[in-house]
């Protein structure tokens, strides 16, 4: 096993202060950096900001600043929050740094001594928003950038190129050999059919502003016109993850940390990191990244976050008024990885009440409580004895335990959580089957002694478990049992098994206090219910149900979950969507919807939908469709019905 890791984010442009989005890479990559440290492996946890390139450059203008102390302002203002947030990243780099200027020249260098770089004309469209040139196709309606939709410019300048162009098949081969390498596995075949469609060379400088690394001094002593050119600020950002392992600089030499194995982006730089670096990296004869994971888009209240609507959600506030850990817990468990998210106050208050105060904070204080008042919080119980009376249940626990793995590696936090969270669901059932309560009254001690000892363990396995989502609760709850969050006890009762039969119990407060309300202002009250609707059930004449059925009626109808795995739009037709929807059956199902002025079909890969699975295929448009997928709709538009928890596909609702 590599007992070395070496996990990045993206560097953050400075252009913009830290937001939620931005909160939530940094949130996952924490994540899986301290998992693999309970793992016992030597971790690398790379973060910064990418501070040059024209969009920077125009920033710094309008603020009236050196793009030097603009961009010092921001990159603090970066890692004062992951410092105050406890990230635990093991090094901050900024395009700035003269390390980094090093190792970008040197491997431009290598590139063009390997001829995979050329000097020639580019004539393009180019966003700067997005810093990025786009080909006639796929501008949308010919002249806006299909990424963020403003306008784009046509620029013609003397460009440096990279071969882009051939690498399409070794990438192509890359990819079916590595099916883990882009991750969700949904999001694979945006990149295939990307670079399957076939691959231009890339652009790799400019000449139309200054704020960029200069090319190296080879090709500055070939030719003083160099000068003018600055390299591509992609080029020069994702070279950060070489930069910071000392390749080619004078940094202490870190390349035995390479290759990374996850750069945890999101969806909208997937393709900078899944088709351009890995080109790269093979011109420069590098071994590629793992894991590529790109997770999805938070929303803010169902809206786009932007500085002009004035909805962009701070992390630090949220943090402030809801506590760290429930932030981290509410991020990582609300939406699958990989799909889009809203948040919202009343989403996350749910949470916090529900998931951390019913069903973990109260299994805690059970424990705590009955220690206290029934054994003086000192508990002995026989190991040998508790494995025995309690096997099913430590069966269970470790199936449970053993699966977790492998949703961390696939980057399903969520499901990591979930599954987690069925251990508290079986202790607190446990103690509500086994009524401790009564069997102290019936004089059955030690069978009490022995549930608590039981629940001792479990908590003490799902709180190390929970120490990368959640560093500060779990560290809490071993506390009590007087233990630590170290890859020691990990290996111990995790790993191991080991149960502990004798323990004294330290109090805590209450971890996850009861939320009533929201805490930030910014919300928009919640109306009082209207008072009529809420009838004393016991006072109200019935109701008329019009059209009724039985529930043999309902029988009949099979409506099941699915994802949709491919989204095309239907050149001839203004309201219809081609989907392909996995229902969990041999192969998957077309759809077509009439959702296309609702949804775009980027935003739909990845979604879990409801789907009317045995309604009688049907053509529309010259199309055949075989099921249909649910939604609602009121004067403010339509929305689909999705399931709250990501669930397998082709599960039943009824
Ligand atoms: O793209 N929801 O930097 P960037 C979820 N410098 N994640 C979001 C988000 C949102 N609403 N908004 C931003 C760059 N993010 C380049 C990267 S890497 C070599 C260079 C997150 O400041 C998400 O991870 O625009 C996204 O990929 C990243 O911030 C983009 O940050
Ligand atoms: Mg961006």
């Amino acid at each position: 096993m590599n007992s070395k890791f070496y996990i990045t984010s993206p560097i953050y442009y400075v252009n913009d202060i830290p937001h939620i989005g931005h909160a939530y890479t940094t949130i996952i990559v924490d994540t899986l950096a301290r998992f693999a440290r309970l793992k016992g492996k030597e971790v690398y946890f790379l973060t910064g900001t990418d501070e040059h390139g024209q969009k920077i450059e125009q920033s710094a203008q309008k603020k009236g600043r050196s793009p030097k102390e603009y961009v010092d302002e921001i990159s603090q203002k970066f890692k004062d929050i992951w410092d105050s947030f406890g990230i635990s990243y093991d090094h901050f780099i900024r395009t700035t740094d003269s390390y980094h200027l090093t190792t970008a020249q040197a491997a431009f260098l290598k590139m063009f001594e390997k001829g995979d770089i050329y000097k020639g004309k580019y004539e393009g469209h180019y966003c700067v928003s997005c810093e990025s040139f786009f080909t006639k196709f796929q501008l949308k309606d010919d002249k806006y950038c299909p990424d963020c939709g403003k306008e784009t410019t046509i620029l013609e300048e003397e460009s440096y190129f990279f071969r882009l162009s051939a690498y399409g098949d070794k990438l192509l081969r890359f990819y079916e050999e590595h099916s883990d390498f882009i991750l969700p596995k949904f999001r694979r075949n945006e990149v295939i059919n990307f670079v399957q469609s076939g691959l231009e060379d890339l652009s790799i400088t400019r000449t139309t502003f200054d704020w960029g690394i200069k090319l190296p001094k080879a090709l500055l002593d070939k030719d003083p016109k160099n000068e003018k050119h600055v390299m591509y600020v992609w080029l020069d950002a994702l070279i950060n993850y070489l930069s910071a392992l000392g390749f080619c600089n004078d940094l202490e030499d870190r390349m035995d940390f390479w290759a990374a194995d996850y750069h945890i982006v999101g969806k909208d730089i997937l393709r900078f990191h899944a088709i351009y670096w890995p080109a790269f990296l093979m011109s420069l004869d590098l071994p590629l990244p793992r894991h590529i994971a790109a997770h999805g888009w938070w929303t803010k209240d169902g809206a786009k976050m932007s500085k002009s609507i004035g909805n962009v959600v701070n992390p630090k506030e949220v943090v402030e008024a809801y506590g760290l850990d429930c932030f981290r817990y509410f991020v990582l468990r609300e939406v699958p990885f990989g799909q889009d998210g809203d948040f919202s106050q009343k989403a996350l208050i749910e949470r916090i009440n529900a998931d951390l105060g019913n069903d973990l904070g109260n299994l805690l204080n059970r424990l705590l409580g009955m220690s206290a008042k029934y054994f003086d919080n000192q508990l002995e119980v026989d190991c040998v004895q508790l494995q025995a009376h309690y096997n099913a249940e430590f069966t269970q626990i470790s199936k449970v335990l053993t699966g977790l793995e492998d949703s961390m590696n696939a980057v399903q936090i969520h499901r990591y959580l979930e599954d987690l969270w069925t251990l508290f669901g079986l202790g607190n059932g446990i103690i509500a089957k086994k009524e401790p309560w009564r069997l102290i009254k019936e004089g059955k001690k030690e069978e009490v002694a022995e549930l608590l000892v039981f629940i001792a363990n479990l908590l003490i396995k799902s709180a190390l478990c929970l120490s990368p989502c959640m560093p500060k609760s779990a560290e809490s709850i071993l506390k009590v049992f007087g233990l630590e969050v170290d890859s020691k006890n990990y290996q111990r009762f995790v790993v191991q098994g080991e149960l502990l039969g004798t323990m004294h119990l330290s109090a805590i407060g209450v971890l996850f206090p009861k939320i009533e309300s929201a805490l930030l202002e910014d919300t928009p009250k919640q109306e009082d219910k209207p008072k009529h609707l809420l009838q004393d059930s016991s006072s109200v004449p019935a109701l008329e149900i019009a059209n009724p059925i039985s529930k043999e009626d309902f029988a009949k109808i099979e409506i099941k979950v699915g994802t949709v795995i491919s989204a095309e739009e239907l050149p001839k037709s203004e309201k219809l969507l081609k989907l392909q929807v996995d229902l969990g059956e041999a192969r998957a199902r077309q759809i077509l919807a009439g959702i296309k002025a609702h949804y775009d079909t980027q935003s739909l890969i990845g979604k879990q939908v409801c789907v009317l699975a045995n309604l009688k295929p049907a053509k529309l448009m010259g199309q055949i469709s075989e099921g249909m997928i649910l939604a609602t709709k009121d004067e403010e538009g339509l929305t689909l019905i999705v399931p709250q928890n990501s669930k397998k596909n082709g599960s039943p609702i009824s």
